[in-house]
């Protein structure tokens, strides 16, 4: 039986990203994933890092850890190349929140306005506006959010990243490696693994994301279930003319331009739903909220279709900090906002570790709302 100082419980962005920071830190730390780090919901992802676009309205906390994630993202990015030697496609350019009816428009006006309250530099452009902007918008389009503050990043390139800077800090990745059941214990928790093989920590980190759930020994167990999301990817061709600028949300689909020359547009939501097929109605409405909004999809080439499960609290925000389980630390059930809240979640669940490690103090302030506590 081996004993790292932390076993990270999952090798998502949320995984990686506390491994990386406690590997720096000096913590001997051990990720255990299923199947094949970073090709999970992370994988699946679109790389938003939009908390004015992508939140509902009254989840204030989230918001506000959302905009603080944002605030950290460009050091993060700019720290992570460095130690990986990735570019991991941080892209400034904003995104553009479209209405394309009246009713979209309606409930555009209302995030607008929930976005001005929150102080977010938001500006309600006319479709004409919006068309200059970004030119392959239909003309048809009656009003628009410009978010100059909501970018993007190349997920996949940050979970590529991540787990190339995890081990060069020391971390162990160890893939195919499922666990089966967790033993808390405040000096010593044991991890049983599929195998039959066990390993015992100082403190253990669960970022299992949907995974979360179905591991045995955690009363109560975290109330995490997937939502399935079906996206796919188009090939932009800037020489037909066929290219975009900015990330653009329409009503029914989003649109993120990558730097490789790929166009993401996602995401369906099926909450519950564990199958991993992409189905036929799950590529038409994408298809199809896409077209409503940038009609030049039409000519663009499907490239790929993908399946991804999002990790969802009963609150559908996430699960940071310590659990009611005595050296077990949360950082799960990130829902939509895996990628966004990447930087806090490494940096703060790290500090929570080595809080619990070394017996000083409670939870950040910026963790308090997210504590899994609250279930
Ligand atoms: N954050 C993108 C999605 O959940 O579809």
């Amino acid at each position: 039986m081996f004993s790292p100082e932390v076993v990270v419980i999952g090798g998502g962005i949320a995984g990686l990203g506390v491994a990386w920071e406690l590997a720096e830190r000096g913590r001997r730390v051990t990720v255990l994933e299923r199947e094949q780090v970073g090709r999970g919901a992370s994988w699946a992802a679109a790389g938003m890092l939009a908390p004015s676009a992508e939140l509902g309205f009254e989840e204030l906390d989230l918001y506000a850890l959302g905009r603080e994630s944002l605030a950290r993202w460009p050091a993060f990015a700019r720290r992570l190349e460095a130690a990986s030697g990735r570019d991991v496609g941080y892209r400034d350019a904003g995104t553009l929140v479209v209405a394309d009816d009246r009713d979209s428009l309606h409930a555009l006006r209302r995030l607008f306005r929930f976005q001005e309250e929150q102080g977010a530099p938001v500006e309600w452009l006319s479709g004409d506006e919006a068309v200059d902007l970004e030119p392959l918008l239909s003309p048809r389009l009656p009003g628009a959010v410009y978010s100059p503050e909501d970018h993007q990043v190349d997920h996949r390139a940050v979970v590529e990243a991540l787990a190339l800077a995890a081990r060069s800090a020391g971390a162990a990745l160890c893939e195919g490696a499922p666990v089966v059941r967790v033993e808390p214990d405040a000096e010593a928790p044991r991890i049983r693994l599929g195998d039959g093989s066990e390993v015992v920590a100082r403190v253990v980190v669960l970022a299992a994301g949907v995974g979360s759930s179905a591991l045995g020994g955690l009363a109560p167990a975290p109330p995490v279930r997937g939502v399935k999301g079906q996206a796919l990817a188009l090939r932009l061709d800037p020489e037909r003319g066929l290219d975009l600028r900015h990330v653009v949300r329409g009503p029914d689909a989003y649109l993120v331009p990558k730097a490789d020359g790929r166009l993401v547009v996602g995401a369906t939501s099926e909450d519950g739903v564990t199958d991993p097929r992409v189905t036929a109605g799950g590529v038409y409405r994408l298809l199809e909220g896409a077209v409503e909004v940038v009609p030049g999809v039409e000519e663009m080439e499907l490239v790929e279709t993908w399946v991804g499960h999002r990790p969802a609290s009963r609150d559908h925000a996430p699960l940071l900090g310590r659990g009611r389980q005595p050296g077990v630390v949360y950082a799960t059930g990130h829902y939509r906002h895996g990628v966004l809240l990447a930087p806090v979640t490494a940096e703060e669940v790290a500090t929570e570790v080595d809080r619990l490690i070394d017996g000083v103090g409670e939870t950040a302030p910026v963790l308090a709302p997210f504590s899994p506590r609250r279930f």
